[in-house]
């Protein structure tokens, strides 16, 4: 036998020598649940390690995160109040306009993403205006989602994310952010977002599930490979800096379908349900923590993504010099 590849496996340092993959921890993103009422605060029973924070608390996290290497945050923001058109969204005066200035006051370098959807907002949980036959009515929420992008970039923020799967929206945005002067602030487009299960901790953290229907009129079917691609050609063209393919794990076969065919960077979304699964395994004695949580990881990087964005990010970055 000529060829063994096992020669190449034989101890840690050769192993280590030609691995093809890493995961950078500055290609980490940390999302953050910031409340705007107090007793909202705490521990998120379906998301062991994660919480809902302050203000106050959340700036401390984007201090010590960025004091691990994490330099980058994706807000979402608990309101402390809903009603049908989400106008606590696009308070200049909302508790995410305020905490993207407090962090950036605080940690000048840290790159602050905000993910915009009225999903949060709104009474009836759905991501845009409902229309009185009960859809979502696509050209209303977009100009709701400009007027809130518009308050975020004015706070200073470094990025949008917008989540909600409106048709058009990112030109929209893109437009208003320019002629408002905001040409710097960066479009990560959540532009494969599929219908997924695997969302139900996060709607549990941000108390955002619809109270009726669901969001398959919106977000994409699973089954569709197709169409993602044709979403995110779409999202290039309209302007978007940054295209995301979500959830991540049950669709890595997209993340490489996109870095093949695009040369724009791609970010991987790594959801509240892929974290608990894990998280809960775990626990349970039935997963080794470290191992599983890199294996993981480097299985975004080896699919073709640039951006991960994980509530692993912490723990990760907290042991990334430790590792062999
Ligand atoms: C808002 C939004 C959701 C997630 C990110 N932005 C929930 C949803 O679409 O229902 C999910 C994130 C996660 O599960 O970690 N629309």
């Amino acid at each position: 036998m000529n060829v063994r590849p096992r020669r190449l496996r034989r101890t840690p340092v050769v192993r280590s020598m030609i691995r093809e993959n890493h995961v950078r921890v500055d290609a980490l993103v940390m999302p953050m649940f910031v409340v705007a009422r107090k007793s909202d605060a705490g521990p998120i029973s379906s998301m062991p390690g994660i919480s809902r924070f302050t203000l106050d608390q959340a700036v401390a996290e984007a201090q010590e995160l960025h004091s691990l290497g994490v330099r980058s945050v994706l807000l979402f923001g608990i309101p402390d109040r809903k009603d049908a058109i989400a106008s606590s969204n696009y308070d200049p005066d909302g508790i995410v306009q305020r905490t993207i200035g407090a962090i950036k006051t605080a940690v000048p370098q840290a790159y602050v993403i905000a993910d915009l959807c009225n999903c949060e907002y709104t009474d009836h949980g759905h991501c845009g205006i409902v229309d009185e036959h009960g859809d979502v009515d696509n050209d209303k929420t977009v100009e709701l989602l400009v007027r809130t992008a518009l308050t975020y970039a004015q706070a200073g923020v470094d990025c949008i994310a917008p989540s909600d799967m409106m048709d058009g929206r990112v030109e929209a945005l893109r437009h208003a952010l320019d002629a408002h002067g905001f040409t710097g602030v960066t479009i990560m487009a959540y532009s494969a977002k599929y219908a997924s299960a695997f969302y139900g901790p996060f709607r549990e953290a941000a108390d955002s599930t619809p109270r009726f229907g669901d969001r398959r009129s919106y977000q994409m079917d699973p089954p569709n490979a197709r169409e993602a691609m044709r979403e995110m050609t779409l999202d290039i063209e309209e302007g978007a800096d940054v295209i995301m393919v979500k959830p991540a794990l049950p669709y890595l076969d997209i993340v490489r379908m996109a870095r093949d065919t695009f040369d724009v960077p791609i970010a991987v979304y790594n959801v509240s349900g892929e974290y608990s699964m894990v998280q809960a395994a775990i626990e349970r004695g039935w997963l080794e923590r470290e191992r599983t949580i890199d294996e993981l990881l480097v299985s975004f990087v080896r699919a073709g993504a640039d951006v991960i964005i994980t509530y692993f990010a912490k723990e990760y970055a907290k042991r990334a010099d430790t590792r062999t």
